[in-house]
């Protein structure tokens, strides 16, 4: 017989069915709560709502686990590649050569943008921030494949995925340039997928542009261990939007809205203007773990903390040997990555946050290797949407996929006025 739970409410006994995941984790299913009991659950910010299940990630944050479709990220970190990544996720299983090659090949041709989209640049002011810049993008190409981003038609889905993967590289890049003034470089087929980028990113008509290798593992890596989350804000926003039957490109472009804030993407941002400020003031980490722990401050340690993790974070161990190795290879002293590592290290032994579970998260040293090789600051998030890119197109395929789909739609408690009755503006 299955496991069930029971509850008791206003004396009447209720049975609910409990679901147990692969990895053991255990749920107890609401569906008929309301429809039995007349009540709801409130449960805010989701701390502990299931909104799906799933097939594509899992991760125990007790324990430091990471897993994209059953493969530990250190594995996919060490032998695999973004693009191979990017299969995974979406389709469920490691491709045999031609299906990864016929995948790339789509990524590969799919690469430039209309040329109508690039005028849409000229409306953007020179220092708008690039997440801004990429979302609006992103949602404009619905208007550009009216024809075939219907939802429900597989065919569409497929090409979707394809223009999306590969032209947010260009998009991103294409942002990049324009703050910079620059002219845009066009997409390469004989490029890979990270070459590519940095290549749209960084090289000029007036010169050729040669890409460090350790530069290009160092990208790939990152991207790699950004490409899926399960059910974080943002991907929760594609789904929400995407269970509407709007379609991709807008499903995706709120979803880059959403990791933009400095509680989730925008963090890597964030972290590094931390550093930098710390820097400014003479470096002293300890006068700003003091701030941090202060409740009278507002001043939160960017890039420590997470919703899940409370032991650590998988892909920081994995980010910071990378940080490491890539300063040391290209023979860069950065006063912040020894900022970073002093404040690791007195956060790491201050009781307020081992008592409350605080770990380096993904963004703490990320960002360190972005200012590396290259990339500005303002980019920081742009490049995690690129990484997550994946995770958030397999999270909406998994979903409008699935035949029960219902439109997503929380509801709440009303805690306002009662009801009363409108009084007429010269009688208030
Ligand atoms: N610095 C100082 N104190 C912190 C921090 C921090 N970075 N993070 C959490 N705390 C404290 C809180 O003040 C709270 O203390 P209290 O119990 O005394 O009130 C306690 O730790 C629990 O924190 P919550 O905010 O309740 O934890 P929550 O799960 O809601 O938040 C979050 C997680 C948003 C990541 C938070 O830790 C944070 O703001 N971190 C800094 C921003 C950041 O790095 N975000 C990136 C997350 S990773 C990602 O999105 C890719």
């Amino acid at each position: 017989m299955s496991e069930t739970a029971k509850l008791i409410f206003r004396g009447k006994e209720y049975e609910f069915p409990v679901i147990t995941g692969t990895e053991g984790e255990v749920a107890i299913d609401i569906a008929k709560l309301r429809a039995q009991t007349g009540a709801i659950t409130l449960d805010d910010a989701y701390v502990n709502t299931g909104s799906t299940q799933s097939n594509i990630t899992f991760l125990d944050g007790e324990n430091g686990i990471l897993l994209y479709r059953g493969y530990p990220i250190e594995q996919l970190a060490e032998h695999s590649t973004f693009l191979e990544v990017a299969f995974l996720l979406i389709y469920g299983y490691l491709p045999k050569q031609e299906e990864f090659e016929q995948f790339r090949h789509h990524i590969t041709y799919h690469t430039m943008i209309h040329e109508d989209l690039k005028r849409l640049y000229d409306g953007f002011p020179k220092d708008s921030h690039p997440m801004a810049t990429l979302s609006s993008m992103i949602c404009t190409l619905s208007g550009y494949y009216v024809d075939s981003s219907d939802p429900l038609n597989a065919r569409h889905r497929e090409i979707s995925i394809h223009r999306l993967l590969a032209k947010t590289p260009t998009i991103a890049a294409y942002s990049y340039k324009k703050s910079i003034g620059q002219p845009f470089i066009y997409p390469q087929n004989k490029l890979n997928y990270v070459q590519n980028f940095m290549n749209m990113m960084f090289s000029v008509p007036a010169e050729e542009y040669i890409l460090d290798p350790i530069v290009e593992k160092a990208l790939d890596l990152l991207l790699i261990l950004h490409a899926d989350h399960e059910q974080n804000c943002s991907t929760s926003t594609v789904r929400l939007v995407g269970s509407s039957r709007a379609n991709l490109f807008a499903a995706i472009s709120s979803g880059v809205n959403a990791l933009w804030g400095p509680l989730h993407g925008g963090a890597n941002q964030a972290v590094i203007e931390m550093l930098q400020h710390i820097h400014n003031e003479g470096g002293n980490a300890a006068k700003f773990i003091a701030m941090a722990k202060d409740k009278n401050s507002t001043f939160r340690l960017m890039g420590f903390g997470h919703r899940v993790y409370k032991n650590f974070d998988p892909r920081a161990r994995i980010i910071k040997k990378a940080a490491d190795d890539v300063l040391k290879k290209m023979g860069i002293k950065d006063p912040l990555l020894e900022i970073a590592m002093k404040l690791e290290e007195a956060a790491l032994s201050d009781s307020y946050f081992i008592e409350r579970k605080l770990y380096p998260n993904v963004d703490f040293y990320s960002g360190i290797i972005y200012r590396a090789i290259g990339i500005p600051t303002n980019m920081f998030t742009v490049m995690f949407a690129l990484g997550r890119m994946p995770g958030w197109i397999a999270q909406w395929k998994e979903m409008i996929e699935n035949p029960s789909m219902k439109i997503g739609r929380p509801r709440q408690i009303y805690m306002g006025a009662p009801r009363r009755d409108y009084i007429p503006v010269e009688k208030r």
